[in-house]
């Protein structure tokens, strides 16, 4: 997730493209940059770090086209080399999305004679799109997108012409008074106009001064519905949602389908990675895997120990990193550390606990050039985009997306895992974004459940195996943003204490999707109805049954049982987000907490 701006009009480029940037720093912060055409040439200007650090190193630039970026790194580190704008000759191009194919046209242009000098995958855009132009840059663009596989929403500057495109990326064109803007979102542009046109994938236009054209894939113009936004700007940042949290919950099946991108191969049945080092063999002679990391980034560790265990046949401990360091275990001969922020002391402290113990070590995490990718052998970036909401949610539900992915890579490589069960499984995972979409337009009998319980004292969540991971997930995000005391348990645990707490006030959310242990689980079920607690199940769609032993059920579209864990996540995360907002809660900055914590 990046953020772009484009600008042509009669006022100072450099200004309005700064500023309009900064309203984007929402979607990236680690680099920024603009173009701008000076009436002789295109001006280049990067940094590393905040719109802020770009701002300080622009000279006076007098010009009134351009275009802006700010960064949130996927291919390539952040640093001003990679920032965007990218250039090839007289075009510059900014570029939100990810380029799946980068590397088969790097290979091609530099056979041409191109010389690339970032590691990003924009770069061959820029270089595509010279190569395509002659005299015609809508041309031009539109044979370098007819080339490209995977998302974008993009920018392009040559000369004083400005073209915009996208796909499977957001973008809009504001339309003011002899000027008219690009941008990814409403805010950046808010300020100069409320009249927008939504660009469709594969649409691309052409901005100039006095008028917008749009085009399809074919060069034939295309007429757009103009919208006026009544938004404020404070909305409009959270793109109507109240909360960052319910936009970020609204986000994953985009973050899941950025993380897929360029990884899942599901016709040949093949997972790639680019991040990770460890060559196959290494792979077949791992003994024992230990993941580290703290909170929701820990609740995702715990979920990948079943998966690796089950799919790859390799037995794995989870640790708390706080508790790692000092409980003197050995670890297994690969230790994976969890972490969204890539900054978290704890989890740290543990991992370079481990490295000096001689294992090898892997990351997943959520920002590039953060302190852990610098620490690690191999990182796995999640790519969720950046996260505002102090409660993890989007990229909780990518890393559980990267150790499903590393889990079956590891199957396939260890023999456990067939061709043509991989390939069912992949068919299966790719169908999860499209799933959650699902759960998401129907959220009524969630609203409906945490209205009756919003005054609850304690909660519980329950779940067997996959779900169990879920259930303490669930808990930990109801105590996180509503303040209600919760707990997650291994269901076939109540019966060994917490029953006793357990009456009429007690809420108990039980993960009761369909597999191994359903029957178990509403015997668990039915444990606690006989001690009058309220029962909400989250439940396959196909369960008939389920409705006899329970008060309220979600129903979550059917997949394999071993991915039911991610659409039971997004059930537990808007119920703790309703329950929240039903109380008050100051959503996204729950008291006490912090999104990153870089003490021990
Ligand atoms: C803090 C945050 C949690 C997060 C945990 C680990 O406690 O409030 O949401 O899960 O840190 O953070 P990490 O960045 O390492 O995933």
């Amino acid at each position: 997730m990046c953020g772009i701006v484009g600008y042509k009009g009669k006022r100072q480029a450099a200004a309005i493209i700064i500023d309009s940037l900064k309203r984007l720093e929402y979607r990236g912060y680690d680099s920024a940059g603009i173009a701008i055409f000076n009436g002789k040439a295109i001006e280049v200007h990067k940094e590393k770090g905040r719109i802020i650090d770009l701002e300080k190193v622009i000279p006076d630039i007098s010009g009134t086209v351009g275009i802006g970026h700010t960064r949130w790194a996927t291919h390539g580190r952040p640093n001003k080399i990679n920032a965007h704008p990218h250039t090839s000759g007289d075009i510059a191009v900014v570029h939100n999305g990810i380029i799946e194919n980068y590397q088969q046209l790097k290979e091609r242009l530099s056979q041409s004679g191109y010389n690339f000098v970032s590691e990003t995958d924009t770069e061959v855009l820029a270089h595509l799109i010279n190569y395509y132009h002659k005299s015609d840059l809508i041309e031009a663009v539109l044979s370098a997108l007819k080339e490209i596989k995977g998302s974008y929403a993009i920018a392009v500057l040559c000369g004083n012409e400005l073209v915009a495109a996208r796909k499977d990326s957001p973008l809009i064109i504001g339309l003011g008074e002899g000027e008219n803007f690009v941008a990814s979102d409403i805010p950046a542009i808010l300020k100069y106009t409320r009249k927008v046109i939504f660009l469709n994938d594969l649409e691309v236009a052409y901005v100039d001064q006095d008028r917008v054209t749009f085009f399809d894939t074919e060069k034939r113009e295309i007429e757009k519905k103009v919208n006026t936004i009544e938004w404020n700007l404070e909305a409009a940042e959270k793109s109507g949602y109240e909360h960052f949290m319910l936009k970020e919950i609204h986000e994953q099946p985009r973050a899941l389908h950025d993380t897929f991108a360029g990884r899942i191969y599901e016709l040949e049945g093949n997972i790639v990675f680019d991040g990770l080092k460890l060559t196959e063999s290494r792979i077949k002679d791992i003994s024992r895997i230990s993941i580290i990391a703290c909170g929701t980034s820990y609740n995702a560790g715990f979920l990948g120990k079943y998966l690796f265990e089950q799919l790859s046949g390799i037995h794995v401990d989870v640790e708390i990193a706080s508790e790692f360091r000092y409980a003197h275990s050995s670890p297994g001969s690969l230790v994976i550390a969890i972490s969204q922020s890539g900054e978290t002391a704890d989890t740290l402290a543990a991992l370079r606990e481990a490295k000096s113990s001689g294992c090898r070590t892997l990351a997943i995490t959520n920002v590039t050039g953060s302190t852990i990718t610098r620490e690690v052998e191999s990182v796995i970036y999640t790519r969720s985009g950046p996260e505002i909401g102090v409660a993890a949610t989007k990229t909780f539900i990518s890393q559980l997306a990267v150790l499903y992915l590393l889990a079956l890579y590891f199957g396939k490589i260890r023999g456990k895992i067939s061709q043509d069960r991989m390939k069912r499984m992949l068919v299966s995972l790719k169908h999860i974004p499209a799933q959650i979409t699902r759960l998401l337009n129907d959220k009524e009998m969630i609203i409906k459940f945490a209205s009756v319980f919003k005054s609850s004292n304690d909660f519980f969540f329950i779940g067997r195996t996959l779900n169990y991971p879920i259930a303490l997930e669930g808990a930990l995000k109801l105590k996180e943003i509503s303040y209600i005391h919760a707990e997650g348990y291994a269901a076939g645990e109540l019966k060994h204490g917490p029953l006793a707490l357990i009456t009429q006030n007690t809420p108990v959310v039980a993960i009761a999707t369909k597999g191994l242990t359903y029957d178990k689980v509403v015997n668990n079920i039915k444990e606690v109805k006989a001690r009058e607690a309220p029962v909400l199940a989250i439940a396959d769609e196909k369960d008939s049954e389920i409705e006899k032993y329970v008060d309220s059920v979600i129903r979550v579209p059917t997949t394999e049982e071993i991915f039911s864990p991610v659409l039971s996540t997004v059930v537990v995360q808007l119920l703790s987000y309703y329950i929240a907002k039903a109380r008050n809660c100051p959503i996204d900055q729950p008291r006490n907490l912090a999104k990153s914590v870089t003490v021990e």
